[in-house]
């Protein structure tokens, strides 16, 4: 069974976006897919923002990321941009960390005016990393964050039933994807013409 490693990049620790983030994850599980978790925010801030991968709770982190079949990646939009302290983290990868891998990206921000801020922003830097592939990113603005029965804010019908969506394109593309392309190796230099 494929592995997924569900990352949140949210400092606040009564997030909304981890509450998106839960909601794409459930779902996974509820397929009978293993999802872990991985909130930056636990990680050692000293360690996080001296890119110091020698710390074990970096290198285990970092580790976790590697060793998934596919990652949920959550942000929330701060200043028209994903979220510092994601790239905090992305920053401390190898060069091609996503690679064989299926990301899927979720945002939640106050504006939709910023909707498109995934896809300018973070997407070039997911791509980089060469994933095999990359769904469409899934926006939760806040005036679509409803009270649950729980009392806990969740997305509005229409704004879940799209996070569903690609969550369900998300799972298609995980299945797809054979294992060794997941864990293709770095390809061989080409010998010169
Ligand atoms: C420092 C800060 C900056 C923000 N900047 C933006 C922004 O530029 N555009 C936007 O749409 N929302 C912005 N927001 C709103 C958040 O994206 C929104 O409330 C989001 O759901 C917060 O997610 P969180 O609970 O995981 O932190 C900002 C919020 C904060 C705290």
């Amino acid at each position: 069974m494929p592995t997924i490693l569900a990352v949140s990049g949210s400092p606040s620790p009564s997030s909304f976006t981890q509450e998106v983030l839960g909601l794409a994850a459930r779902r996974l599980r509820g397929r009978g897919h293993p999802v872990d978790t991985l909130p930056v925010r636990e990680l050692p801030p000293a360690a996080l923002l001296a890119a110091d991968t020698e710390d074990p709770a970096v290198r285990d982190a970092v580790d976790r990321l590697i060793a998934a079949d596919a990652v949920l990646l959550a942000t929330p939009v701060y200043k028209a941009a994903y979220s510092g302290l994601l790239k905090a983290f992305l920053d401390l990868l190898p060069q091609y960390a996503l690679e064989g891998k299926v990301v899927m990206p979720l945002a939640s921000g106050g504006s939709m005016a910023h909707a498109l801020a995934v896809d300018y922003g973070l997407r070039p830097v997911l791509a980089s990393m060469r994933p095999v592939a990359i769904t469409d990113a899934v926006f939760v603005p806040s005036d679509a964050a409803v009270r649950g029965p729980d009392g806990r804010r969740e997305p509005d019908p229409l704004t879940r039933a799209r996070l569903d969506d690609v969550t369900d394109r998300f799972e298609e593309l995980l299945t797809a994807v054979a294992p060794a392309e997941r864990h293709a190796e770095p390809a061989a230099p080409r010998a010169a013409a």
